[in-house]
């Protein structure tokens, strides 16, 4: 089931995180962050108690535009359809919230997730070149959330009926590396001052 991700999961999803993304893996502290800000919704997978995956979305109120932050599913439960329902879960909440368009990036070389993000239409916009360590470089890829039906997740986890959850942050200190002060994804590549998805 998918639930609305508490900063009680956070030891479960960094440590998806590290092993999801071994070079780039954002901080605790960030991931607290990115969990609990005000302008981002954060869920996660949950298999009988265990969180298998995770996926965030920023969307400030009132803005036209909203951010896949990241999405990621434990290796053993990949290839399950899982990652699509959480991404169609991502939209529908940027949707909620106002947002016309979502934005993403990607890596290049990453191409079962981009398989994911052109199969529910998304489209490439641009490209940052060697935006990630290794050179490699990043597609920016948008998809419009006007007419885009609802996924009716919500309805499967409850989510609407969790008033608690509404777009409310649960506490957390405030730090330098605050992703919520930043436009866009996240930073994987602080040097480069860059986001991904
Ligand atoms: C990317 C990721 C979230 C996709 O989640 P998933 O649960 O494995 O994907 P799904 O089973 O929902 O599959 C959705 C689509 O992804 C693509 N896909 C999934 N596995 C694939 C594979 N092994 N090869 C190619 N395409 C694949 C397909 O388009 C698939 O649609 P289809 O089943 O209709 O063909 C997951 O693989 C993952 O956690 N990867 C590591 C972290 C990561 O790269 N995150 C994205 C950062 S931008």
């Amino acid at each position: 089931m998918i639930r609305p991700a508490t900063i009680h999961d956070l030891g479960a999803i960094m440590a998806l995180e590290n092993s999801s993304f071994p070079d780039d893996a954002w901080s605790e502290q960030t991931m607290a962050t990115e969990i609990t800000s005000a302008h981002n919704r954060y869920f996660v997978d949950d298999e009988d108690g265990r969180v298998v995956g995770y996926g965030g979305v920023r969307a400030l109120p009132g803005a036209p535009d909203s951010d896949i932050q990241t999405i990621a599913l434990d290796p053993a439960f990949r290839g399950q359809g899982r990652g699509r329902r959480m991404l169609r879960l991502l939209l529908d909440q940027a949707r909620e919230r106002g947002a016309r368009d979502t934005f993403l990036e990607v890596r290049d070389d990453n191409e079962v997730a981009q398989a994911l993000y052109l199969a529910e239409g998304f489209v490439e916009i641009g490209r940052r070149p060697r935006y990630y360590k290794g050179g490699i470089d990043a597609i920016v890829m948008k998809i419009g959330l006007a007419g885009r039906a609802a996924s009716a997740i919500e309805s499967s986890t409850g989510w609407v009926a969790e008033p608690s959850t509404d777009w409310v942050a649960e506490p957390v200190e405030a730090s330098p590396e605050d992703p919520s002060t930043s436009s866009g994804t996240q930073p994987r590549t602080p040097l480069e001052g860059s986001m991904d998805a």
